[in-house]
């Protein structure tokens, strides 16, 4: 009998030595295969952490960079080329470095969903999960430059009371979801609480009962004693969210936050990245040694 998809991607990551590491937002199948699901933050925790050879990264290419930074020695494969972020290419390292030139002295915090050039531009990255204990790191900072997410930035700003400049980047996908559709879910199902992703509009974000990183919500339905809850991000993390809490009941306020990027791996093309190793990501050392030391500094303080 012919092997399945799933027992030849399992015979090649042992032969391989790879591992598989998925992002909340991936369709159901590809989760369901890897070996860890997560969000970024934690996820580029286990990138630096694996002792495999391989890091097969179902997420989009910033996600993969990120790896790569963190596991010089690693081959780090993306199993679509072309799954990038639009809010990622929404600023260049050339952009970082007029916004420093225009602010002398100003320290430079990037969302981690950002281009390694931009994150050797920066002093320190963030995720969604730390963004609020790394502007509160930056304390003596005369000013504070955060890039590329204005909503993210909004949040940490109204979270720890810090002016901030912010750059006019933006996630299309998240921008998707309007206040008028929590209300009618909120309509459609009374008491079931709201949670919201940060880069979700202020409408968004000020109408919901708690803001935060997909691992956040993982960790906010595990110990909450409701039933029903309503999810404001990306629909692959009902998923997600589903097979943690069988009993409980998850509905998205639209049809439409889905992020065709994350949505670009499926199982096959996870089994041709192993049998092709395809397709490697690499950064050039003299970016990667600047862009590793603002992740390191990120992932010093979210210990
Ligand atoms: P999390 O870090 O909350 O998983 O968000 C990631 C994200 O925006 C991926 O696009
Ligand atoms: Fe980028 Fe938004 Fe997709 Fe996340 S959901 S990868 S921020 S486009």
């Amino acid at each position: 009998m012919e092997a399945s998809l799933t027992e030849r991607i399992e015979n090649l990551k042992r032969e391989r030595n790879a591992v598989i590491l998925a992002h909340n937002y991936q369709v159901g199948e590809v989760q369901d295969i890897a070996d860890f699901t997560g969000d970024s933050l934690q996820l580029s925790q286990q990138a630096a952490d694996t002792d495999a050879d391989v890091i097969v990264f179902c997420g989009v290419h910033f996600m993969a960079e990120t790896a790569a930074i963190l596991s010089p020695g690693k081959t780090v494969l993306l199993p679509d080329k072309d799954a990038g972020c639009p809010m990622a290419d929404m600023i260049t390292g050339e952009d970082v470095r007029a916004l420093k030139k225009k602010h002398p002295g100003a320290a430079v915090i990037c969302y981690v969903n950002s281009t390694a050039e931009v994150k050797a531009e920066s002093d320190c990255c963030c995720t969604s999960s730390n963004a609020v204990t790394v502007v509160n790191s930056f304390r003596d900072a005369p000013e504070i430059l955060f890039v590329p997410d204005q909503y993210l930035g909004q949040y940490a700003a109204a979270q720890t009371g810090r002016d901030m400049i912010f750059w006019n980047g933006y996630c299309p996908t998240h921008v998707r979801i309007l206040a008028s559709d929590l209300e009618k879910a909120r309509q459609a199902h009374p008491g079931a609480p709201v949670l919201a992703h940060p880069e979700c509009t202020g409408p968004v974000r000020e109408s919901a009962d708690a803001v935060l990183s997909t691992g956040g919500m993982c960790t906010f339905v595990r110990e909450s004693d409701c039933k029903e809850f309503i999810i404001a991000t990306e629909q692959g993390m009902l998923h997600r969210l589903q097979t943690d809490n069988p009993g409980k009941i998850f509905h998205s306020p639209n049809e439409v936050c889905v992020c065709p990027n994350m949505k670009r791996i499926r199982l096959e093309k996870v089994l041709w990245a192993l049998e092709e190793m395809q397709f490697e990501v690499q950064v050039p050392v003299d970016i990667a040694e600047r862009a590793r030391m603002s992740i390191e500094r990120m992932l010093t303080l979210s210990v």
